[in-house]
């Protein structure tokens, strides 16, 4: 599949089987992750893999639309440290969570990204539960998992979007 057609094919999962995901494809989305480019070359970033059931169904508990983790095998919690970047720990560390997605994407797993408000209550309440460090954020709760059903999506057109030279 060429670059273009993979990252249109990605969908948000929400419905997954329950086959157990494969650790090597867990370690290759985990380096994909960790080639993501960052500002200064801080990688203002760590990155959890919850599995366990009971964690998976407490977190889909306190966050109101990301029920779909209970079904999920694995979530990817990516984290940020604002200690390092003050201005750019959420968005590396978004460009690091989407290249584990289409890592996935490209490994056939399906992922969904269940955003956290930085300082809610929720990221709190998930923060207490997985024993997170205090000075650490959660920036998502991502579902990873074989598919179970097929999405078809859309976007905006470009001429809307595109401006050249001047806007
Ligand atoms: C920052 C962010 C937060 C999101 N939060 C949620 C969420 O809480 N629950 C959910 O089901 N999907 C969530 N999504 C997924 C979007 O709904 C989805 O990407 C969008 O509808 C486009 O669909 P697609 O990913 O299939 O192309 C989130 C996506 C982003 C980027």
């Amino acid at each position: 599949m060429d670059t273009l057609e993979l990252l249109k094919s990605r969908r948000s999962i929400r419905k997954y089987k329950s086959t157990p995901v494969e650790e090597e494809k867990i370690q290759k989305c985990l380096e994909a992750a960790q080639w993501a480019p960052s500002a200064s070359n801080k990688q203002p970033w760590e990155f959890m893999i919850v599995t366990d059931t009971e964690f998976r169904k407490k977190m889909a508990a306190v966050h109101p639309y990301a029920k779909f983790i209970t079904e999920s095998p694995v979530v990817f919690v990516p984290l940020t440290d604002p200690r390092i970047h003050a201005d750019y720990h959420q968005s590396d560390t978004a460009l690091a969570t989407m290249q584990f997605m289409i890592m996935a994407h490209s490994l056939g797993l399906g992922t969904c990204w269940a955003g956290v408000i930085n300082k809610s209550l929720i990221e709190n309440e998930i923060k207490q539960m997985l024993n997170i460090p205090e000075k650490l954020r959660v920036l998502a709760l991502v579902a990873v998992g074989y598919p179970d059903h097929s999405r078809t999506s859309s976007r905006k057109s470009l001429d809307s979007l595109v401006h050249y030279e001047t806007y």
